[in-house]
């Protein structure tokens, strides 16, 4: 892979992660988890590139991401879709990820992400709130949340970006 400064992201990055969906990771070689999101955004805030994330209260990966600095978003070519449903709806807590979707975690001091990624963005975290209802101003917004599980909100410096 090489490294790419995040301006040269060259694919949508909505469609990325809306419609391709990615992986968010994070942990190290002893102790890691990732699962599948389709919820997110990348742009600019407080001078940095950034992207955010969000997560629910249940999710095993949410560990990982509160006990880390750092966290990444790896994203797929269309054939590894199956491997992408299997980590968006088993959990960590049950299954071994890496065995059941033939992906290979690779760890960089900072964080992990996986071989046959196409692009991976790796992040340092620099910031997390967990959602309020309040705070929504359309009302629709609380159909998301019919068990009160609202979202915690990572904010993440992009700090390196690579592509295949
Ligand atoms: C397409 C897709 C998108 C998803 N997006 C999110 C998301 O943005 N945030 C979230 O908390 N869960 C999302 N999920 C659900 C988690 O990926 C799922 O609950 C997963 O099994 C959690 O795994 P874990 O318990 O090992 O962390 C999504 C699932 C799918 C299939």
């Amino acid at each position: 892979m090489r490294e790419i400064s995040p301006c040269e992201i060259k694919e949508n990055i909505i469609k990325l992660i809306s419609k391709d969906w990615a992986l968010l990771s994070a942990g190290k070689k002893d102790a890691w988890n990732t699962m599948t999101v389709s919820w997110g955004m990348a742009g600019e805030l407080w001078g940095k590139d950034v992207v955010s994330v969000f997560v629910r209260p249940q999710r095993y990966t949410k560990k990982f991401i509160d006990e880390n600095d750092y966290f990444s978003l790896c994203f797929f070519d269309e054939n590894y879709k199956d491997a992408l449903k299997i980590c968006g709806s088993k959990s960590g807590r049950d299954i071994d990820k890496a065995a059941a979707t033939g992906l290979v975690p690779r760890f960089d001091e900072s964080a992990v992400y996986f071989e046959q990624a196409k692009l991976v963005i790796i992040c340092k975290k620099i910031a997390s709130r967990e959602m309020s209802p309040e705070s929504f101003i359309e009302e629709s917004i609380k159909d998301n949340y019919p068990a009160g599980d609202y979202h915690t909100t990572y904010i993440g410096e992009i700090v390196t970006v690579l592509e295949k």
